[in-house]
């Protein structure tokens, strides 16, 4: 038995299982498209983690460099008594912070939120060996449908929400869920936002399409998990990845084609889908932002910028934000990479 509790509101297959109607909505519209989320079953979150690792993609070791360089300047001015992370992966960059606020005593509970119950599980395993006297609560659930089921605070709470899954969502989801975090903020509390920036396209592109091919074998998972979620047979091998980036909307649209025509089963949904060659299924999009766009997302949702983090190249950002009205603390107002 782990020693630490897990609250289980889906389980790995329960976001498949849940999505009977997205599934059918999606592979019904004119433009074919399946949610991001479907993309993190098990062998997504792992292919996941190996994907952070790619030369091509610089969003997580440059997010990493930021988070390792402010962690304990940071974590000092917030002092939070827990930690809440929605989409928490393997919480690798986390340590930068959950470093600095145990070691400085300050820090007593941490709380992964996922999708994933796997990468979870295994993080706070690893965590527990790394922080012997702090409190893991995991949390497997949907962000988007689950962020009540969190458990009250014991004190000062930051929320962290990075990586840039924040761009995986359509502004009106993004606004909505910003709004459902604000809620989760008393006075004092903050949340920390990561997010990809807009920057060169080829170094955008290069991201999404790695040479090795290991995020055309993520995208292409989706359809495995599909298949065994929903008894559908999907032909996997007669479908290639491609990703492009959007310059009127700053998002990378990630898409699978078809390399045939093709006639899919999905037995659950008794429901028959006709691909024609070369057609598309839309599987995920990855909004790009800059300072400004950000500040004005947040301020659309009711929460206010206090501190803006970048790195040299501005490649990625990092917003502290707290409620609208409920300020940290007026005269700090942070700007490192100017
Ligand atoms: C882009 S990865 C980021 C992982 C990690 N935070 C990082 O920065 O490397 C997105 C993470 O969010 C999780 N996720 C995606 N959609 C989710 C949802 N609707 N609810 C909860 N977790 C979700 C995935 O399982 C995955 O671990």
């Amino acid at each position: 038995m782990p020693g630490f509790p897990i609250d289980v509101h889906m389980s790995e297959h329960g976001l498949l299982d849940s999505i009977a109607d997205d599934v059918r909505r999606g592979l019904s519209a004119p433009q074919k498209f399946l949610l991001p989320k479907f993309l993190y079953d098990e062998e997504g979150s792992l292919l996941f983690e190996q994907i952070t690792e790619l030369p091509e993609y610089y969003p997580t070791r440059t997010e990493l460099s930021i988070l390792t360089d402010i962690a304990d300047e940071l974590m000092g001015r917030v002092a939070p008594r827990e930690i809440v992370e929605l989409g928490s992966g393997s919480s690798t960059k986390t340590r930068m912070l959950l470093d600095a606020g145990y070691n400085a005593k300050t820090l007593a509970k941490y709380l992964p939120f996922d999708v994933s119950q796997t990468i979870v599980e295994s993080a706070c395993v690893e965590l527990q060996q790394r922080y012997p006297d702090m409190e893991l609560h995991g949390v497997i659930g949907d962000f988007e449908r689950h962020l009540g089921l969190v458990p009250p605070p014991v004190g000062k709470r930051l929320v962290l929400f990075i990586g840039s899954t924040i761009g995986n969502l359509e502004p009106k989801e993004r606004l909505e869920l910003l709004g459902e975090i604000r809620k989760m903020l008393a006075p004092g509390d903050c949340l920390l936002l990561g997010m990809d920036q807009v920057k060169d396209i080829g170094v955008l592109e290069a991201a999404y399409n790695d040479a090795a091919g290991v995020t055309a074998a993520f995208d292409l998972n989706v359809l495995s998990a599909i298949n065994n979620a929903l008894h559908a047979d999907f032909n996997v091998a007669e479908f290639r990845h491609r990703a492009h980036y959007n310059r009127d909307l700053d998002r990378i649209e990630m898409h699978l084609y078809a390399n045939s025509a093709q006639t899919v089963h999905i037995a659950d949904l008794d429901m028959t889908v006709e691909i024609a060659k070369a057609e598309s299924i839309w599987t995920e999009s990855s909004h790009k932002f800059t300072q400004d766009t950000a500040t004005a997302m947040l301020q659309e949702a009711g929460l206010t910028l206090d501190a803006w983090y970048t790195d040299s190249l501005r490649y990625f950002g990092l917003a502290l934000a707290t409620a609208q009205g409920l300020a940290l603390d007026p005269h700090m107002s942070l700007r490192r990479g100017d």
